[in-house]
């Protein structure tokens, strides 16, 4: 694997299970593969997840780690073509993502949708300049319009619990405060959809994702029978995709929230999110303090998803 960007890169599923249940149960048994390698991360967003979970998947792989937080002590790079350089920004993204490359063996990004333009962010802007111009791997820590690693730590937690051979997986919208990108659900179904689970999407109308993202899932506007029997709850906020309300809040119905009323319409689901989450906005107290709730481990994952996938982009330097 070169880069990593989406669900296309990792191949079979099946297979990609298996490498990283190699990973899971040997963690510390391809530390020569990273010797004397360096991994850059590179932020332009915060994180708390993403940023201990893939650093300490390079450790386990024996790699050096450098972290920049482009927003903290770093030059303001400018991304916009042909302007004038005379604001604040002092320095311009084609020249410090090369010499970015110069210092690393491989690059992770993190650039989210900054919800203005959405053109610039469906065409993956700052990432896709990093895999032009870095000369390095590049993965994505979650980009724009998809969080792969997260996906994959999902993919890997529901086959850890999941009790029958083709679960039921619910997707649901909940509210929230902020308008929020729509990467973590646009991954989280592109995944699903390389399975042979049955994927439900609920949300309340005018919340439909990109049909390139949603592909063949069934789409359930009435909450409560997209909860009926359902194996996995895994709830998430997302803004508007459709213009002219892209990047917006439409809706911020309290009934949409994960409670414990609508996890008795399931099958004993386990309810996920990818965190941080909101307590009392996108799911209360009873449900994420219960026994159903599989956050901590499903967080956990992210070690094993991003050692998984950087151990097969050294394993092709
Ligand atoms: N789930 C996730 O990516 O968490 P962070 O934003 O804290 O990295």
């Amino acid at each position: 694997m070169k880069h990593f960007t989406s669900v296309k890169e990792i191949g079979p599923l099946s297979k990609a299970l298996e490498l990283a249940n190699e990973v899971k149960t040997n963690p510390f048994g391809y530390k020569d593969l990273g010797r004397d390698k360096t991994l850059l991360m590179v932020f332009f967003n915060s994180s708390l997840r993403t940023r201990l979970s893939t650093q300490k998947a390079a450790m386990n792989l024996g790699m050096n780690v450098i972290v920049l937080d482009v927003n903290q002590g770093a030059w303001k790079l400018e991304t916009e073509r042909g302007v004038i350089m005379d604001g604040d920004k002092s320095e311009h993204i084609l020249e410090a993502i090369p010499v970015m490359g110069s210092y690393c063996d491989i690059i992770g990004v993190r650039s989210f949708a900054k919800l203005e333009n959405k053109s610039d962010d469906y065409n993956e802007v700052i990432l896709n300049q990093f895999i032009e111009y870095s000369g390095k791997p590049v993965f994505s820590m979650e980009a724009a319009t998809r969080h792969p690693l997260q996906s994959f730590a999902d993919l890997i937690t529901i086959e850890e619990f999941k009790t029958v051979k083709r679960p039921k997986v619910v997707l649901t919208w909940a509210p929230h405060p902020k308008a929020l990108p729509q990467a973590v659900p646009n991954s989280f179904a592109e995944w699903m959809n390389e399975t042979d689970y049955e994927f439900v999407i609920t949300h309340p109308e005018g919340y439909e994702l990109s049909e390139q993202f949603s592909g063949k899932a069934r789409i359930e506007y009435d909450v409560k029978k997209a909860y009926e029997g359902a194996d996995f709850i895994y709830a998430k906020n997302w803004s508007v995709f459709k213009d002219p309300h892209y990047g917006q809040i439409m809706n911020l119905d309290r009934s949409w929230m994960v409670d414990e009323a609508k996890m008795a319409l399931t099958n004993n689901a386990k309810f996920m999110h990818c965190l941080p989450v909101r307590r009392n906005m996108i799911v209360s107290d009873e449900v994420i303090d219960s026994p159903a709730s599989i956050v901590i481990p499903e967080a956990a994952n992210r070690v094993v998803s991003a050692q998984t996938v950087i151990r097969e982009i050294l394993k092709s330097l």
